[in-house]
């Protein structure tokens, strides 16, 4: 693994990027206008883009997407007109109160849920056009989730949980690297009961990452923990973002994580109320909450 750990391990930075490339031979050297008003390269290098400020791919793409729960006489209103991009390889934090659409909107981003109107892109794939097969398809092949529970198999071991996802996953690393990623290769063949609640998530998170997913969201991971196995866990998603390349969504309450991702998108009653982007990050050992 290189220092900045996406070049050789045959999943993110290159490849992923030349696939995505190859794919969108019609787009070289177009940019777009992103939500943000930032221009968004969509194909081959722009030649007049700076070298500071390198082109990035956009992997989702979702524009004016709303959501309505239809509750017999009532209709809740979850999203109310959300547009963004998340970019390859960066770690997001989506901030906000209970009842504000997080988790609605992470839903639609993996493939779990669909808007009622606007459309969503999973690069060049819309997602608000495909059929249930093709998102089970999507899901299995792009997506890994962690949940706040962290939903193991009690009668498997640690390993066992993992190779449950790597026995079926085209590419899948070896489920001891994954549990090695977030640091219990020693407890490979403890039973959850025998795992602490972090521990229990980060398997959870090596099971997510085991098939290479190259987006790994999130729904509140620590929120069913204090705040030190909180900080070990978002040391491992950190970690996974930093060395596979993974696009890293990650849904919080908690403003003092919004630290450490590289940008913080801030939801309100079902709207994009703010993107932060943090000039500097900081680790996971330094947050205070
Ligand atoms: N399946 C559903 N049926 C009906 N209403 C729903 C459903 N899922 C979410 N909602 C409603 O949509 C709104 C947004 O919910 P969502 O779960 O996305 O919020 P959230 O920001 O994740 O909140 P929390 O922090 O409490 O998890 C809420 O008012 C919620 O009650
Ligand atoms: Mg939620």
């Amino acid at each position: 693994m290189t220092s900045d750990g996406i070049s050789n391990n045959g999943l993110a930075g290159s490849r992923f990027a030349m696939e995505y490339r190859l794919n969108h031979l019609d787009v070289v050297g177009s940019t777009s206008q992103s939500t943000f008003g930032i221009p968004v390269q969509t194909g081959f290098i722009d030649k007049n883009m700076s070298t500071e400020n390198p082109p990035r791919t956009t992997v989702f793409r979702a524009v004016d997407i709303a959501k309505i729960y239809q509750m017999g006489e009532v209709n809740v209103h979850a999203l109310r007109g959300v547009s963004l991009e998340l970019y390859e390889h960066e770690f997001v934090v989506l901030l906000g109160a209970s009842g504000s659409g997080k988790s609605t909107l992470l839903n639609i981003l993996g493939g779990l849920d669909v808007p009622t109107t606007g459309t969503v892109h999973y690069l060049d794939r819309e997602l608000t056009a495909s059929d249930e097969s093709a998102l089970t398809r999507y899901r299995r092949e792009n997506v890994g989730f962690v949940f706040q529970f962290y939903n193991l198999i009690p009668s498997l071991t640690a390993r066992e949980n993992v190779e449950l996802i790597t026995e079926i996953a085209r590419d899948p690393m070896d489920p001891m690297a994954a549990l090695d990623l977030v640091k219990l290769k020693d407890r490979a063949n403890h039973f959850p009961a025998q795992l602490s609640g972090g521990e229990q998530q980060r398997v959870a998170i090596a099971r997510a990452i085991a098939k290479k997913p190259k987006v790994l969201l999130c729904d509140e991971p620590t929120g069913a923990l204090d705040v030190e196995t909180g900080i070990v866990v978002l040391e491992a998603i950190a970690r996974i973002n930093h060395e596979l390349g993974t696009t890293t969504a990650v849904i919080t309450h908690n403003a003092a994580i919004a630290r450490m991702a590289d940008r913080v998108i801030s939801l309100s009653n079902g709207q994009i109320s703010g993107v932060h982007e943090n000039a500097s990050k900081i680790s996971a050992n330094e947050l205070e909450w």
